[in-house]
């Protein structure tokens, strides 16, 4: 068993949601069955839909049936797991409601309060003001905040100004799980913790660098929510926005919250601008039509959303640039897109090419040097190098070969990212949840190319479902001399 946590009380509110039940139950379960949750703390679900304890308690086993790792379910674990389990019935703008979660809180008024809002972000201002009506706000409370938090920086800042009014900068906890996938904090560890890359990090070493999150998956069911947001405001301006982070950012003097956090928005403000003119060379946008995914066929995004008109992207591919020392003419290229051939999420540092080959008289080209840091389906890291095929022929022939550099796991069950994140929080760790500033610089730098897309002045593309997008996706990089990893 790990080490027994402090004694809390988490509230999820829009508890009986789809990420609650796909994501955020699981995550506890875990956390609970493993000892990080102590055996007292309280798992409070705020939702509308009145129903007793016992129904809540039937509706989370069957949720966790479903959304657990095959074989991860067990009923003795559950009866353990539902002794925290408590449900209260709010209706989140009506603060007569909160009379039932006052009452169960103010039972524990000395615990760390959790206040997970997996709502819709037009009601974290009224949350956070009927939890302060009620006076559920304590020095030890926290905040967590689902994206999306805004569609644009303007309605970013109002909601941020209403939590304020209620918590701490230092109580809120913006979430995006990418940062509590291991490997994406495996990006830290590589990048600061071996003298190896140290020297190498920069314009003089690196070609450019390649970000793709690709989805087999469509919508899900949240039609109502994508087609307002799209690929650019789902995907890019934060989960692919802060893989760039990480990848280009300087090493931080701690690992402390802010030394990171201070690092992080370095980079997001040295992103360049976009003009008009480079928007449309360096921006892509396109929603899928219909096609196949594993020789199923699969409808096109308008005929799911029901929206004919729909002009909503679910791809996107840029060319980013940033102006500092270090990345001076590296372009790092960004693509996300759903219904894609296959489900891949990577990272990939394409190094320069030696600046001589000796074996070129024979014939032998040199490939770059790449890491690739794989984030799904496999996690993994490979470094990919070029060495000699063993025998005996006359001339030298070379072949790449993969470097792995992947830890053996020695679990039986492997932490998901809101494992991680649901723990820090528990911990009071900031260190992986986005600050105020970097969210606004995040905003800013999408804004302009989300108000070129309004007005029209990048074509929306099609591509048909189960293909790796559009054509123009792949011009975006083949202009410049260069292709994407898996081409
Ligand atoms: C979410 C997006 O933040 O991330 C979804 O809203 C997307 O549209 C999901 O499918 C992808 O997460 P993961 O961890 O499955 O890559």
């Amino acid at each position: 068993m790990a080490e027994v946590e402090s004694l809390c009380d988490i509230v999820i509110f829009g508890g009986h949601g789809d990420l609650a039940f796909r994501k955020l139950m699981p995550a506890l379960y875990h956390l609970s069955n493993n000892g990080y949750l102590n055996k007292e703390s309280r798992i409070i679900t705020a939702t509308r839909v009145s129903m007793s304890n016992e129904a809540h308690c039937d509706l989370v086993k069957v949720k966790l049936e479903e959304f657990l790792e095959e074989g991860a379910f067990d009923e003795e674990k559950f009866n353990y797991f539902k002794e925290q389990l408590h449900v209260v019935i709010i209706d989140f703008g009506d603060n007569q409601s909160y009379k039932g979660l006052s009452t169960l809180l103010g039972n524990y008024p000395q615990r760390d309060r959790i206040n997970y809002l997996s709502t819709a972000p037009d009601f974290f201002g009224s949350i956070c003001q009927s939890l302060s009506k009620w006076e559920l706000i304590s020095p030890k409370s926290r905040v967590v905040l689902e994206k999306p938090i805004g569609r644009d920086l303007d309605s970013s800042r109002v909601i941020n100004v209403e939590v304020l009014k209620y918590f701490e900068e230092s109580q809120i906890y913006r979430i995006d799980h990418y940062l509590g996938k291991d490997t994406v904090q495996n990006i830290m560890a590589l990048r600061f913790s071996n003298r190896f890359f140290m020297p190498l990090w920069d314009a003089n070493n690196i070609d450019h660098v390649q970000i793709t999150v690709a989805e087999s998956v469509g919508v899900e069911g949240r039609w109502g929510y994508y087609d307002d947001y799209g690929a650019m405001r789902d995907m890019i301006q934060n989960h692919l926005m802060q893989l760039l982070c990480l990848v280009a950012m300087e090493p931080p003097c701690s690992l402390e919250a802010d030394s990171v956090r201070d690092e992080k928005v370095k980079v997001l403000r040295s992103l360049k601008m976009m003009t008009p003119a480079d928007i449309q060379q360096k921006t892509v946008r396109a929603q899928y039509s219909q096609g196949s995914i594993d020789g199923k066929p699969v409808p096109g995004y308008r005929e799911g959303v029901g929206v004919e008109e729909s002009t909503t992207e679910t791809f996107a591919a840029l060319r980013v640039d940033i102006n500092n020392w270090r990345w001076n003419g590296v372009p790092f290229y960004l693509r996300s897109g759903k219904r894609m051939r296959t489900r891949n999420s990577e990272i990939v540092i394409q190094f320069k090419t030696i600046p001589h080959s000796i074996f070129a008289n024979e014939g032998r080209c040199i490939s770059e040097n790449k890491l690739v840091i794989s984030l799904q389906p496999k996690e993994s890291i490979q470094l990919k190098l070029m060495n000699k095929i063993p025998g005996l022929s006359e001339e030298m022939r070379l072949q790449q070969v993969e470097l792995e550099l992947n830890t053996p796991l020695n679990m039986s069950h492997k932490p998901t990212a809101y494992e991680r994140l649901f723990l820090d929080v528990i911990r009071a760790n900031p260190t992986l949840f986005m600050r105020l500033d970097e969210v606004e610089a995040a905003w800013k730098w999408a804004d302009v190319i989300l108000d070129a897309w309004a007005e029209n002045q990048v074509p929306m593309k099609s591509y048909s479902a189960g293909t790796d997008g559009p054509t123009a996706g792949i011009q975006l990089i083949a202009r410049d001399g260069r292709s994407w990893h898996d081409e």
